[in-house]
């Protein structure tokens, strides 16, 4: 059984796109064994309890930035998230991860961001797009990395920028998108069909 933690700060919509398809049987051989995030009203900790699963607060209030990765990589292996044999899934996590973390679950944690990477890196990539003028956007899964959304692609979805779209109605559309492309990343992965070679990650 390949053990799962997530990591959130907000409204949790990728994490319920994942235990859904986990319940469908979409997804086989997996668990979410832990939701944490660092905001205690981040309505994607009642998502996790609504789907049974340990949701779990850990605010970062007066701890270095390497103290909290420190209780949250304590807090995953407690529910059986091992770097070894677990994976980790940011998803809307709004920190900037410490190497020590990311070293800890290398090759074994994701990120999805809503952006065709390596264009529009960092926040609000809806709003960078719209502003740079581009036609097509979309969304990306990738291995986390210790630099910002930079890690090796593992699936990508392209996405029609429209005349007249605004933040909303464009990120609106590539969450649509976002919810279909992450569960099938982590369902490949689940499924050992990912391979790390250099920077690429080959899909058998
Ligand atoms: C998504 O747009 C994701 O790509 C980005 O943060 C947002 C999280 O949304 N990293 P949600 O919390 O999954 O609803």
């Amino acid at each position: 059984m390949l053990e799962i933690g997530v990591l959130v700060s907000g409204r949790g919509s990728n994490l319920e796109a994942i235990l859904e398809s986990i319940e469908d049987g979409e997804i086989k051989g997996a668990r979410v064994a832990v939701v944490i995030s660092n905001d205690p009203d981040a309505r994607a900790l009642k998502v996790a309890e609504k789907h049974r699963v340990s949701a779990v607060a850990v605010p970062s209030d007066g701890l270095t930035r390497e103290e909290h990765d420190r209780e949250l990589v304590r807090v995953l292996k407690g529910h059986g998230v091992e770097p070894g044999s677990g994976l980790v899934l940011l998803a809307g996590y709004m920190r900037i991860l410490s190497p020590g973390l990311v070293r800890t679950y290398s090759g074994r944690m994701m990120n999805i961001h809503p952006s065709l990477l390596p264009a529009f890196p960092g926040t609000r990539a809806q709003m960078q797009a719209l502003d740079r003028g581009v036609k097509v956007s979309g969304c990306t899964v990738h291995f986390v990395v210790p630099e910002v959304d930079a890690g090796p692609i593992i699936a990508q979805k392209a996405v029609e920028v429209k005349e007249g779209d605004d933040e909303a109605s464009l990120s609106s559309r590539i969450l649509r998108q976002e919810h279909r492309l992450y569960p099938r990343s982590v369902k490949l992965f689940a499924e050992g069909r990912l391979r790390l070679v250099g920077r690429r990650v080959e899909v058998r």
